[in-house]
């Protein structure tokens, strides 16, 4: 979650100030970005260097990354979006990955944003807490919004379907916004629009990781997605998770990424309570409950990373 990033000082020798956004379009850049995690941290999967927000290139809708306020779109709602289906638009990542199958001995995961989570980007002008921008458009035109939702659907759909064609192993769909929503609207932007997007994917036969921000409070709708494997975040405990949790699907996650500011015999405590019950899942990936922090120690993702290698 968030392997590569400001946590590195690698990272932030390689960036040399540059401005983000040209970064995510530099595909020498994304290439050594993305190489970066498995160099230094002995990770058995590399993550594009990439970003959510790429897929706006197909819409034409204008956006930046600010660095205080984080990301920040342009985008008349009650305009008509105007969609490219042209993989021109995302050469820099389709060249990338080409590059990154020839070098990378480990699966390359590849990803997107699901589409309520990209239009929550639209539509907040401001970043707030509870999405009521958003919340707000959806309930006063519906009909847009919907069409907003489809738009970002299809766009979404192609872009997949274009880094797998380039060589990605494996792809995961961050849905990091639909908890704001209520449960039905749950059901019908987060649970059905993953669904579409996973059905569509199926015919390739490679693995797809869904991963749904407060999902551990969702298990049971999530696992209708028919995704192979749901990433959890860290709220629940997952060794009372695990036993309930169907076979032919994988876990990943759950470890609160704050906990990575914890002692090394806090860390030790809580991995030796946890691994030998999640030993006999099929396919279950350590991983965080949610991204990195920029400001976390890496020496305590090193001793995390040997830890459970030295207890599996
Ligand atoms: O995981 C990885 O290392 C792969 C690359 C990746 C990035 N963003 C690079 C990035 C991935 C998978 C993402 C996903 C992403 N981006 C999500 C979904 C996951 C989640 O965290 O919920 C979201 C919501 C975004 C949108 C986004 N991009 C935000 C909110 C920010 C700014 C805040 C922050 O945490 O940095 C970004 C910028 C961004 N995307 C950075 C990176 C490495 C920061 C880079 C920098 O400032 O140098």
């Amino acid at each position: 979650m968030r392997q590569v990033g400001r946590y590195l000082p690698e990272y932030h020798q390689l960036k040399k100030n540059r401005p983000l956004l040209s970064l995510f379009h530099n595909e020498e850049f994304i290439v050594e970005a993305t190489l970066l995690a498995p160099k230094l941290l002995n990770v058995d999967a590399a993550i594009l260097f990439s970003d959510i927000l790429i897929i706006l290139n197909t819409l034409n809708i204008p956006y930046n990354f600010h660095e205080k306020l984080g990301p920040i779109t342009t985008f008349d709602p009650l305009e008509k979006i105007i969609t490219t289906l042209n993989p021109a638009v995302f050469q820099p990542q389709l060249n990338a990955i080409k590059e990154l199958k020839k070098q990378l001995t480990i699966p390359l995961i590849g990803f997107a944003g699901s589409p309520f989570t990209i239009a929550s980007y639209l539509l907040e002008k401001n970043s707030s807490r509870d999405l009521s921008n958003t919340r707000r458009f959806m309930y006063s035109e519906p009909e847009k919004f919907d069409k907003i939702i489809n738009e970002i659907l299809e766009a979404t759909i192609f872009y997949l379907e274009n880094q797998i064609y380039a060589g990605v192993d494996a792809i995961q769909l961050f849905d990091s916004s639909s908890y704001v929503l209520t449960e039905p609207l749950f059901l019908k932007y987060c649970i059905e629009i993953n669904k579409k997007i996973i059905s569509r994917i199926k015919k390739f036969s490679i693995p797809l990781l869904l991963f749904v921000r407060n999902s551990s409070y969702n298990i049971k709708s999530l696992i209708t997605t028919k995704a192979n494997c749901l990433s959890l975040d860290w709220h629940k405990d997952l060794k009372k998770i695990i036993n309930h949790f169907p076979k032919n699907i994988s876990l990943q996650g759950n470890m609160d990424p704050m906990m990575l500011f914890a002692s090394d015999i806090q860390i030790k405590k809580y991995l030796n309570e946890l691994l030998p019950f999640i030993k006999n899942h099929p396919g279950y990936i350590f991983n965080l409950g949610h991204g990195i922090h920029p400001k976390t120690p890496v020496d305590k993702i090193k001793l995390v990373i040997d830890y459970v290698r030295s207890r599996s």
